[in-house]
C-alpha cells in the first residue's frame, strides 16, 4: 500500500527512518558500566574469525547493491585491516577473476535473486571461499546459497529504483565493519563513535528528509537538462555514483557520477556554464576547514584567516574557474565556507559519523531523482526496459 504517497518510490524514501531502525533493531548494544558499545550480528558470529583471518574480502553485486558496498568499504578496510576489493558481478564473471579459498567473498542483493550475482556466488563458492550474504529477502536464493549472512531487514521494497534497500545494506555493512574491528583495542573509541552514530542516524535521516521541498524546487529548474554530473570522492565517492544511477534509471536523464580525484583527468574538459554539476563537499577528511596565519600588511600583525585546505573544495574553486554551473552538497553551516564565490544552489545537510555521511548525503539525490522523474512524465515506480529484480544473464 502507498498510504498517503502517490507512488512508491516517494513512500520508500520517506520510510528511511523506520527501515533503518528495523535494520538496526536488537543488533545494537548500547553499553553500560562493564559493557562496551558495539553490535551482534547473530548470523555472523560464529564466522568473524575467519573473516579476520582472511586475505582478502572481496565485495561483488550489481547496481545500488554493488554502490552501498563501496560505501562501506573505507570503514571495512579501516576498523578491519583486510584488503577489500569490489567486483561487478558480470566482469567477476566475465573475467572468470582469481578467487581463493582464503578469500571471503560478500555478495550483497536486495532481492537475492540477480541471476549474475548468484552466478558469481556458486563460482566463488567452488573455489573454496568463505561466501556470505547481505539480502533483504528471507529464504532468497543468495540467503539460501552463502554460507553465512546477515539480513537487512529493510521491509519489502516494491519501486525498481533501489532506495531504503541502499541505505539499510551501508547500515549493515557498517555494523559488519564493527564487528570486525571488535577485537582491536586501539580503534575502541572510534567504533564507540560509530555505534552512537547509528544509534542516532533514524533522527538525522528524518532531518535530512526536511529537504524535499528544497530538492523539488531544484528539481523544477533541471527539469530540462540533458545531462547532470556528480562529483564525489572518499566515503561520497559512492554516493555520486548511486546519485547518478537514480538520475539515470527513473528520471531517464544521463547523469554521471565521478570520482573527483579524477577530475582533472578529462572530465574537466565537459565543464563550462551550462552544464549542471552537483558537487559533495560534506565534512570529513577530504574537506577540513584549517585556520592558517597570514599577515596584514598594513599592520605587520598576525591575524588568522579561513583559507581552503580540503580537496573538495579546491575542486569547486577548479570548477568555478570554468564557469561550472555548480551545486553543492554541504554540512550545515559550511556555506559560506564551502562556496567563497558563490555558487549556483547549496544543499545543507546535518553532520553525521564520517563514514555515516553516504546514508544522509544520498537523501536529497533520491528526492532529486524523484521529482526530476515526476516533472519529466516518467514512470516512476516502473522505469521503462528496467526490472525489480533480473533473474536472466
Ligand atoms: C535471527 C532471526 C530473527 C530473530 C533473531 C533473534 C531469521 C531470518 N532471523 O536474526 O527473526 O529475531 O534471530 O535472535 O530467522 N544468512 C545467510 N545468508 C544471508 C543472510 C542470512 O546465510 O544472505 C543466515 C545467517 O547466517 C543466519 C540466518 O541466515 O544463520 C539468519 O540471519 P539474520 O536474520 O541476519 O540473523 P539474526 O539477525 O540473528
Ligand atoms: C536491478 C534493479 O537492476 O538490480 C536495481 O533495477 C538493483 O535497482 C540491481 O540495484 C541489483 O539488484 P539486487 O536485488 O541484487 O540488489
Amino acid at each position: 500500500k502507498k498510504g498517503n504517497y502517490e507512488h512508491y518510490m516517494e513512500k520508500e524514501i520517506f520510510e528511511q527512518p523506520e527501515s533503518l531502525t528495523t535494520t538496526m533493531r536488537g543488533r545494537l548494544i548500547r553499553g553500560g558500566e562493564s559493557k562496551l558499545k558495539s553490535v551482534v550480528l547473530g548470523g555472523l558470529k560464529d564466522h568473524l574469525r575467519t573473516m579476520r583471518r582472511s586475505r582478502r574480502i572481496i565485495f561483488i553485486g550489481c547496481g545500488t547493491s554493488y554502490n552501498a558496498a563501496l560505501a562501506a568499504r573505507p570503514i571495512i578496510e579501516e576498523l578491519s585491516g583486510v584488503p577489500v576489493t569490489m567486483e561487478l558481478a558480470s566482469d567477476l564473471l566475465d573475467r572468470q577473476g582469481p578467487i581463493y579459498r582464503e578469500d571471503t567473498a560478500v555478495f550483497v542483493s536486495q532481492s537475492g535473486e540477480t541471476a549474475d550475482t548468484l552466478q558469481a556466488l556458486e563460482y566463488a563458492n567452488s573455489h573454496g571461499a568463505l561466501c556470505v550474504g547481505i539480502t533483504n529477502t528471507v529464504g532468497s536464493a543468495i540467503a539460501r546459497g552463502t554460507h553465512c549472512g546477515v539480513h537487512i531487514n529493510a521491509g519489502c521494497e516494491i519501486g525498481v529504483a533501489s532506495t531504503k534497500a541502499y541505505t539499510s545494506q551501508i547500515a549493515v555493512m557498517t555494523m559488519l565493519a564493527l564487528a570486525l574491528g571488535d577485537d582491536s583495542m586501539s580503534s575502541r573509541n572510534r567504533r564507540e563513535e560509530i555505534v552512537d552514530g547509528l544509534f542516532d542516524l533514524p533522527n538525522k535521516v528524518k532531518e535530512v528528509l526536511k529537504l524535499d521541498k528544497d530538492m523539488k524546487e531544484l528539481a523544477k529548474l533541471l527539469t530540462e537538462e540533458q545531462s547532470l554530473l556528480i562529483f564525489g570522492r572518499g566515503y561520497n565517492y559512492a554516493t555520486a555514483l548511486e546519485g547518478a544511477l537514480k538520475v539515470k534509471e527513473v528520471a531517464l536523464m544521463h547523469s554521471e557520477g565521478i570520482l573527483a580525484g579524477e577530475m582533472k583527468h578529462g572530465p574537466l574538459a565537459l565543464v563550462d556554464e551550462t552544464l549542471p554539476i552537483i558537487v559533495i563537499a560534506t565534512r570529513d577528511a577530504t574537506f577540513r576547514q584549517a585556520l592558517r596565519p597570514c599577515f596584514l600588511l598594513l599592520t605587520y600583525s598576525r591575524s588568522y584567516a579561513l583559507i581552503p585546505d580540503s580537496k573538495q573544495q579546491s575542486v569547486i574553486q577548479q570548477l568555478r574557474a570554468r564557469k561550472g554551473r555548480l551545486i553543492v552538497i554541504c554540512t550545515k553551516g559550511d556555506a559560506e565556507a564551502v562556496c567563497p564565490y558563490g555558487v549556483s544552489r547549496v544543499i545543507e545537510v546535518p553532520r553525521v559519523e564520517d563514514c555515516l555521511q553516504p546514508v544522509i548525503n544520498i537523501v536529497p539525490l533520491q528526492l532529486l531523482a524523484y521529482h526530476l522523474t515526476v516533472l519529466r512524465g516518467y514512470n516512476v515506480d516502473q522505469p521503462r526496459n528496467l526490472a525489480k529484480s533480473v533473474t536472466t544473464q
